[in-house]
């Protein structure tokens, strides 16, 4: 494919600004828009560069008139630039432009995105109910509380939608966070209460999980509550003591980002819950050997953005999948309107999703045209 010009956009999205990229080659077009998060990991790579948006714009190297058989191809030249940090040139450019990349790849040879992508399912959406944290400062101290059922696909997006709805009224609030979970001036266990008890009503085939996001109120060995400060080894009881009470399916980044112990202490004392880890991977396979070596973790968490390169996201999910770990793909707190994730998350059992917005929405969509 020789590369006739290659144009990066900036681009207003729902909760900020992003990057589009407009790839022309071969005589055809294709475009991709990359998003990004709030509660960003400290070993993500950096997402707009160091210097900014507009510098990463300019710092990004002329690749007119070059030819690229395989995304292996453009990403070593890619190399040739910058580090694997990206702090010139921005992961979020460098992934826009493979996505367009891949989309022009598959006009050319008649495939659709998702064959490039392993596997012969769709995933489930793991959905988000209730915000907190840094997505709702006013909200919870944990990010984010969780829906998911294993009926069949289209079957389990109604029972969230539906979910969603009545525990908006339940809680009687009516602002929606970044995501499009319910912002309640609640405690974490206050809202667990009413999503169990919702459950038990009417909803027995949901499943409950968090993403507390851990990193977001850690600093030197503390974790900071709006009502209290804990240590590590009290954060470790009280989220083992929430998981027996609720019986919780999923936990995300229940501790701070450097702290594969303790995730495996948690792991190794709730057999039957996924741990998962988000802030402490990264999407990075360095970090998932270490997580693997001491048994961190049962889930892991991809955002491609985290990483930048698809090359090492797809090794990523494939050493997360020889190792016994479930990859969750996920959309990020700035999300766009395109719908890349839900080709690459097929072949995966579940995929972390807002249930209402279009930005959201959108990869639903996809998917359910996708179905197997
Ligand atoms: P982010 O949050 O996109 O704001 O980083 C999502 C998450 O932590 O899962
Ligand atoms: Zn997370």
């Amino acid at each position: 494919m020789i590369f006739q010009s290659v144009k990066f956009e900036k681009i207003k999205i729902p909760n900020g600004l992003t990057v589009k990229c407009v790839l022309r080659a071969d005589g055809l077009k294709s475009e991709a828009t990359v998003p990004y998060g709030t509660s960003a990991g400290k070993y993500e790579v950096s997402c707009f560069s160091n210097f900014g948006l507009d510098a990463a714009i300019k710092n990004f190297p002329d690749l007119k008139g070059k030819s690229f058989k395989t995304l292996n191809s453009l990403e070593k030249e890619i190399l040739r630039y910058d580090s694997e940090r990206f702090v010139k040139i921005g992961g979020n450019l460098v992934l826009a432009l493979s996505v367009a990349f891949l989309r022009l790849k598959a006009k050319l040879e008649g495939k659709e995105l998702f064959n490039f992508f392993s596997g012969k399912r769709v995933p489930n959406q793991l959905g988000k109910v209730v915000g907190g944290g840094k997505h709702a400062p006013k909200g919870p101290d944990f990010q984010e509380f969780l829906i998911y059922s294993d009926k069949p696909f289209k079957h389990a997006v109604n029972l969230n939608k539906m979910f969603h709805k009545r525990l908006g009224a339940v809680l009687g609030v009516k602002t929606l966070d970044l995501e499009g979970g319910w912002v309640v001036n609640l405690s974490e266990e206050k809202v667990l209460d009413k999503i169990a008890d919702l459950r038990d009503d009417s909803f027995p085939e949901i499943k409950i999980g968090l993403d507390i996001a851990a990193s977001s109120f850690y600093k030197k060995g503390r974790y900071y509550y709006k009502n209290r400060v804990i240590g590590g080894k009290s954060q470790l009881d009280y989220v083992n003591g929430l998981i027996k009470k609720y019986d919780l399916f999923y936990v995300e980044d229940p501790f701070h980002e450097d702290d594969f112990d303790s995730f495996a202490e948690l792991q190794a004392k709730s057999k039957n819950c996924l741990v998962c880890g988000d802030d402490l991977l990264v999407t990075n396979p360095d970090r998932l050997w270490r997580a693997v070596g001491k048994s961190s973790c049962r889930a892991a968490i991809v955002k491609p953005n985290q990483i930048g390169l698809l090359s090492k996201m797809s090794e990523f999910v494939k050493d997360c999948k020889k190792n016994r770990v479930q990859p969750v793909f996920s959309h990020r707190s700035k999300e766009s309107f395109d719908d890349w994730l839900a080709d690459m998350s097929v072949g995966t059992k579940m995929m972390k999703m807002g249930i209402v917005g279009k930005e959201r929405e959108s990869k639903i969509k996809r998917l359910s045209k996708i179905v197997f």
